[in-house]
């Protein structure tokens, strides 16, 4: 099995739902993924597909995080969604995804990423659990319970820059899209 990745074009829209469909098995994510893809408070965003073959398999977004009265100049971003194919599952896929999109992001010149999601599987790929402690709170509260799942990497030497509340792309700005 040869893996590719590749930027999505406006025409992969289609496959990346249907990746999204699969992966989570409903609509929602994949819904918000279409709404994140034309949002255009979500700019600049990253958006890649894993192909095998020519078969999309996988995809990951990555899209633009501000803060609350912070510096506008300081590049940010939250992943969100990341999904592989059921059948393409536990072979490394998603993290090759979260890899190829960090090269991405450092390029851009974007300093600091946010995730919601698996507290155990992130950290694996450089997260650090609890960004809210370390002075990044999420767009809507995350409970106290599940806290460690909202999470945070620096992308340069700088580290852990420009700090306050997180503002989101619109399209995910709505408490339905902040909960783990
Ligand atoms: C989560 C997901 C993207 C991981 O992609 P993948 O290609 O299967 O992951 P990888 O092969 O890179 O890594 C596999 C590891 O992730 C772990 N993992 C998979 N799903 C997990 C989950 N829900 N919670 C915690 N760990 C998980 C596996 O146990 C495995 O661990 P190991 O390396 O210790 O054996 C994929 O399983 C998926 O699309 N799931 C459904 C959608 C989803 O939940 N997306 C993430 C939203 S935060």
């Amino acid at each position: 099995m040869i893996i590719t990745f590749r930027q999505s074009l406006q025409n992969d829209i289609y496959d990346i739902i249907n990746i999204q469909y699969e992966s989570f098995n409903e609509d929602s994510v994949a819904d918000l993924t279409a709404d994140l893809l034309k949002d255009d408070t979500a700019e600049p965003r990253i958006s890649l597909l894993a192909f095998d073959g020519d078969k999309p398999i996988g995809h990951i977004l990555f899209t633009k995080a501000t803060i609350e009265n912070g510096d506008d100049n300081t590049l940010m971003h939250i992943l969100a969604p990341l999904a592989v194919l059921p059948e393409y599952q536990n072979k490394g896929i998603g993290g090759m995804l979260i890899k190829a999109g960090l090269r991405r992001l450092k390029e851009i010149g974007s300093k600091v990423v946010f995730v919601l999601g698996h507290i155990t599987y992130y950290p694996k790929h450089g997260f650090i659990n609890d960004a809210g402690n370390l002075g990044y709170p999420a767009p809507y509260p995350i409970p106290e319970a599940v806290k460690d799942a909202w999470m945070v990497m620096p992308l340069t030497s700088e580290g852990l820059i420009n700090k306050g509340k997180v503002i989101c792309a619109k399209a995910m700005d709505s408490p339905e899209h902040w909960v783990e």
